[in-house]
């Protein structure tokens, strides 16, 4: 409450758009744990989204909770018949409700745009991978993520993550040793934003993450403030949405 009665919404982006060092902070009201702090994060990102498209891009996005609500509350009249939306990385295990291939087709939907897809699960091991690569359907896929112009992303803890992911004991070990605190499409960082583990799936590698024009981070406030200051090293040209409770538990960090 202290922190709220110092800084106005606008002082606050700018605060945490110093202190990362980052292109652009975007805050949405209050808290996710507030009754309608998810809703805000999304339409203030679904918002922003919108004034930043156009015809003929190509969109990536990921999975996860928090892009999915994003998509939910895009409401548009206009069509974007020359969009492609890409999902950037397969599917993952579990909950299929906010699998990127998924959430790729309902903003395809709502946009009246074309998309993409990658119709494999996201646990293929590198020996397979490199055959299911090669099919015309995947290389069309991976060749639309070499030339993305937007990508939207979400930011998740590190151990969170890789128990979502089904990691192995051993790669949970070899992120907690080297410290990893943020996972982002697969791959897992620590607070400096070096890589600690790479995703070994099919999908956007952190190369050509960060060869993507424009990139959106949208993110709340559970618990995702040092994955949010890690991703912030990765790469500084970034669009940041977070919540006000998650910017000051940045500030708090920092
Ligand atoms: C995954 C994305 O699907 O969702 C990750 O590939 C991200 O980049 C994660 O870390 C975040 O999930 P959520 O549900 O917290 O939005």
């Amino acid at each position: 409450d202290f922190i709220k009665h110092l800084y106005s919404h606008e002082e606050l982006s700018n605060k945490i758009k110093n202190l990362l060092g980052i292109k652009k902070v975007i805050i949405s009201n209050g808290s996710i744990y507030e009754s309608n702090g998810r809703l805000e994060l999304a339409k203030v990102s679904s918002n922003y989204f919108l004034k930043n498209i156009k015809n003929n891009m190509i969109i990536g996005i990921t999975g996860g909770s928090t892009i999915g609500q994003t998509i939910e509350n895009i409401q548009t009249n206009k069509s974007f018949s020359n969009i492609v939306v890409v999902p950037v990385r397969g599917s993952l295990m579990g909950s299929v409700k906010n699998q990127a291939n998924i959430l790729a087709v309902k903003l395809a939907e709502k946009l009246n745009s074309k998309y993409a897809n990658f119709y494999l699960p996201d646990d293929f091991d590198l020996d397979n991978l490199k055959d299911i690569s090669k099919l015309p359907e995947v290389q069309k896929t991976l060749d639309l993520i070499n030339h993305l112009d937007l990508l939207v992303f979400g930011i998740g803890d590190a151990l969170k993550m890789a128990n979502r992911r089904l990691l192995s004991e051993d790669e949970k070990e070899l992120l907690i040793e080297n410290n990893a605190v943020a996972e982002a499409f697969g791959n897992y960082f620590d607070i400096n934003g070096n890589i600690v583990l790479k995703s070994k799936s099919i999908g956007i590698s952190l190369e050509q993450f960060l060869n993507v024009k424009d990139v959106i981070a949208i993110a709340g406030d559970d618990e995702k403030e040092k994955a949010i200051i890690a991703i912030s090293e990765v790469r500084k040209d970034i669009t940041l949405i977070i919540t006000e409770e998650c910017a000051k538990k940045i500030i708090e960090l920092k």
